[in-house]
């Protein structure tokens, strides 16, 4: 199937990118702690390598413990990077960002002249606005006597010791595989109207089964889970009214209600990735 997941503006995005990172110190790099491979824009790697990071698995608090803790390691063992969980919502769990952006230039000639300069990064809907206010408000400033800087770039004043750079634009997903845009769909970050919210449902509830039957058991008061996902939402439409005239299940309504479920952390907190685990890549088997 042809999916058309993102217009064409990446590329100018992506330009834009390549330039300003120049001008700054650090990236940081907006994750979704539920999904930080299928959030991560693989061409934002490439384009910012050589460049030390931060690396923020946002929305902890929707995500699964178990699974953020394994990702900090995955993603701690890439050089000149510090992992950092956080929800944007949370201010309290913002606050070690700024000593770690300290951290990764210590030692630098100008670090006791001016504030470290950090370029954010992150796909639509990964927290980079809640994330921006959070922590600088409405402190913000352009680049105008800064030389360098494209002019649509906007500065925030994010307390002592850190200026963040925000690029215009936005940073679209780039995917390898089909995997990563159901995902992402799954968790409401791209468009519904995009894939048929039937196949969304179906691609995400095995994986809720094998990871998280407790919970669904719970949430949905199921001794045993139905055998396969075409039944499972069957059941859930009896289950929670989903009914159409003439009594047949409302499909397409029983997976709204449960993918609205999932996004919301009605079920629990719940990641749909973990490191080590299998996905398919181009038609091959790959490990995450
Ligand atoms: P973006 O700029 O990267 O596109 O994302 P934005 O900040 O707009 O956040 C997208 C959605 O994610 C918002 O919800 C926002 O409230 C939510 N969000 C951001 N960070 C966190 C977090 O750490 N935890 C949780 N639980 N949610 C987070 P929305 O429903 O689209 O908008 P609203 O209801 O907040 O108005």
């Amino acid at each position: 199937m042809q999916v058309q997941w993102f217009p064409g503006h990446m590329t100018k995005a992506g330009r834009q990118i390549k330039e300003n990172q120049k001008k700054v110190d650090i990236i940081i790099e907006i994750l979704d702690a539920r999904v930080p491979l299928s959030s991560r824009n693989p061409l934002l790697r490439k384009i910012t390598a050589h460049k030390k990071r931060i690396i923020l698995l946002n929305k902890d608090d929707l995500a699964d413990p178990r699974a953020t803790k394994q990702w900090l390691e995955y993603f701690r063992k890439e050089e000149g990077a510090i992992a950092l969980a956080v929800s944007a919502q949370n201010k309290k769990s913002l606050s070690r960002i700024t000593p770690a952006a300290k951290q990764l230039c210590a030692g630098a000639r100008w670090m006791d002249r001016r504030p470290v300069r950090a370029m954010i990064l992150g796909i639509p809907n990964v927290g980079k606005s809640t994330l921006i206010n959070a922590m600088a408000g409405n402190k913000k400033a352009g680049v105008a006597n800064m030389p360098g800087f494209t002019k649509d770039m906007q500065r925030y004043e994010a307390g002592k010791g850190l200026q963040i750079f925000d690029t215009p634009g936005m940073l679209w997903p780039k995917f390898e595989d089909m995997h990563s845009g159901f995902n992402l769909a799954a968790l409401g970050s791209i468009k519904d109207t995009i894939l048929p919210i039937e196949r969304i449902a179906l691609f995400t509830i095995p994986y809720l089964c094998l990871r998280y039957s407790s919970e669904l058991k719970k949430r949905y008061k199921w001794e045993e889970l139905p055998e396969d996902p075409v039944l499972f939402v069957e059941e859930l439409g009896r289950k929670r009214g989903c009914i159409v005239s003439g009594g047949a299940i409302d499909r397409e309504k029983a997976c709204y209600l449960l993918l609205r479920e999932l996004r919301d952390g009605k079920i629990g907190r719940i990641s749909l990735e973990r490191p080590g685990e299998e996905r398919k890549v181009n038609g091959d088997e790959k490990e995450l």
